[in-house]
């Protein structure tokens, strides 16, 4: 893995836009990881800001989203589906068909997972973005997930709960379990970009960063990857 740190997010994003917006030019049919939550949205306001300026092609892009809330219906607002329209897809000239993302309220959720799974594998994933849980989890991995699991219908700990309460009215809105893809089909990605900004990120960052992976640490997982890069600023990086 390898690790840059910057003095500010705006450097810091626009460092990752380049390495998206790049792959997106020089591989017009790649396969994009995506990954919702406050971590990536300035980076997706770069992808549009870019698009609109240079008319940079997504026509023949295909996405693949890490997770879903189970039991939201995608036009809930809180849905990752209604996220990633809002923050990216509706700005951009992807094709609806090329977007893939698990229904969270498929009649048999663990059924879902298992096609979602199979069809990440048969399609295969060129550049993942990664954000990271202030417990280490990536994707919906929460400590204690297999590091070489496949995707699943899981269950969200009490801490994720908590952490994710800030965008629904209560806590008790919070759905309880999400289809998430596993940290083997997370590993199984080309290249893999993991995002971390803030002081509350510093912990989970010193847990993954440069260990011996362990199941305590989710996205301890990615120092088994060799094309991995972290991007942290001052404070993510500040118990390094
Ligand atoms: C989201 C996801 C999660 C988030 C993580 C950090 O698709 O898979 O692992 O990346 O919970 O969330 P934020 O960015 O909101 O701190």
């Amino acid at each position: 893995m390898k690790i840059k740190v910057f003095d500010n997010e705006e450097d810091l994003y626009n460092y990752a836009a380049k390495i998206f917006i790049n792959e997106v030019k020089t591989n017009p049919n790649t396969h994009l990881g995506l990954a919702t939550g406050s971590t990536p949205i300035k980076l997706y306001q770069l992808l549009v800001e870019d698009y609109k300026k240079n008319k940079t092609d997504y026509s023949n892009v295909k996405t693949f989203n890490l997770d879903e809330y189970a039991g939201l219906d995608k036009t809930h607002a809180q849905s990752y589906y209604t996220f990633m329209h809002n923050q990216l897809f509706n700005h951009i000239n992807i094709k609806k068909e090329n977007i893939n993302i698990p229904n969270g309220k498929a009649n048999n959720l663990n059924k879902e997972a298992e096609t979602y799974g199979k069809l990440l594998i048969k399609e295969g994933i060129n550049l993942q973005l990664l954000g990271i849980g202030t417990n280490g989890h990536i994707a919906f991995n929460e400590p204690g997930s297999p590091l070489d699991g496949k995707c699943s219908l899981v269950d969200l700990t009490k801490n994720t709960i908590k952490d994710n309460s800030r965008f629904f009215k209560n806590i008790n809105e919070v759905p309880k379990k999400a289809i998430s893809v596993g940290i083997g089909d997370i590993l199984k990605s080309k290249k893999i970009v993991l995002i971390a900004v803030g002081k509350h990120k510093a912990e989970a960052i010193k847990k993954t960063v440069n260990v011996k992976p362990t199941t305590k640490c989710p996205a301890s997982a990615l120092n088994n990857h060799k094309e991995t890069l972290i991007l942290l600023d001052k404070d993510a990086a500040s118990l390094l």
